[in-house]
């Protein structure tokens, strides 16, 4: 992937936590479904990786419909993570990883011994690095749900470290108090690289049923009205954590991108934009970084990341 400038040539490569990519653009967990074509296609529109729906142990139907809704600046969904499991999944992994496609394998799980199975299974479908979803309902065993619990997370991020040598990326939720104790855990878990951040919690009404639209009542917000909330998250963890940060949220276009560039992410996820802008949405803002890169004389990705903290 580079950028024919007039006369610079640009190369959007990055090094993630140890897993080249040749841009930092990948597409956000869940948003195209499990659908192997569709990740396929993802690669083909100039992503750096795919990152796959967050797959459980076992098979789950998910929520009842409805389970998504467009409010005013984004999307709620409850989706209730339905997905075949990771044993019918590793086969999809492998299929996808044998045709040449970087994977990165999401997964979520409610013991640590489900959470370490899975990884080791993902790892042997020829994932190339790991997203743990600690969005989920709670471990056993544990005082609560993973992503707002920094014990937990520590804990659950150590677990898979110890069992996989690929890079483990956690994925934080946006539903908490603090982030930086749970971000903090994470690194001091073993994390790789942190994933900033999956939805908010969020409702809509019917007005003229008079009852919550989606099924679970609540779901999670994502597109640009999330934007400004991951953002300061990513610039906050910058500052204190040492791993690379991905940023996820609201991304919209490359001027999204760049800003999150330089609040500190090495790399970004892409979610709801998939669904308003089609595949397109990848390759404009490769183009778009890239020329920013060339306008502003940058030669290389790293030195945008964090470059707002700097001035
Ligand atoms: C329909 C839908 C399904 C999602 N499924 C998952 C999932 O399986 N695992 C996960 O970690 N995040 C999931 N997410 C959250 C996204 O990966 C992403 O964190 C969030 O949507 C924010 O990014 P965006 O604003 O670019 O969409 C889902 C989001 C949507 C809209």
């Amino acid at each position: 992937m580079s950028y024919e400038g007039e006369l610079t040539k640009i190369s959007l490569a990055v090094d993630l936590a140890g897993l080249k990519l040749r841009s930092p653009i990948m597409n956000a967990s869940g948003v195209l479904g499990i659908s192997i074509p569709l990740l396929k296609r993802v690669y083909n529109s100039g992503t750096g990786a795919v990152i796959t729906k967050s797959i459980g142990p076992l098979s789950r139907p998910g929520h009842p419909n409805p389970t998504m809704v467009h409010v005013e600046g984004g999307v709620l969904n409850s989706m209730g993570l339905p997905n075949p499991g990771v044993d019918y999944f590793s086969i999809e992994v492998k299929e996808l990883s044998d045709a040449g496609v970087p994977v990165i394998a999401s997964f979520f799980a409610s013991t640590i011994d489900e959470f370490t199975d899975s990884s080791i299974k993902l790892e042997r479908a020829g994932a190339r690095a790991l997203e743990l979803n600690l969005s989920c309902p709670n471990v056993s065993g544990e005082s609560g749900m993973c992503a707002t619990d920094p014990y937990t997370t520590e804990k659950v991020t150590a677990a898979v470290k110890s069992v996989t040598k690929l890079p483990l990326f956690v994925k934080l939720s946006p539903n908490v108090t603090d982030i930086i104790p749970i971000a903090k855990a994470a690194e001091f878990g073993g994390a790789d690289a942190i994933t900033v951040t999956n939805t908010l919690k969020g409702m809509a009404i019917d007005i003229d049923f008079k009852k919550p639209i989606l099924s679970n009542v609540t779901g999670g917000l994502s597109g640009p009205a999330l934007k400004p909330v991951a953002l300061r998250y990513v610039w906050e963890i910058y500052e204190a954590v040492k791993i690379p940060i991905i940023g996820c949220g609201g991304i919209n276009n490359w001027r999204d991108a760049v800003e999150y560039l330089l609040a500190g992410s090495t790399a970004l996820e892409v979610g709801t934009a998939i669904m308003t802008h089609g595949f397109e949405i990848f390759n404009e803002i490769n183009e778009g970084i890239s020329q920013y890169m060339v306008e502003n004389k940058f030669n290389d990705l790293k030195e945008m990341i964090g470059l707002a903290h700097k001035s």
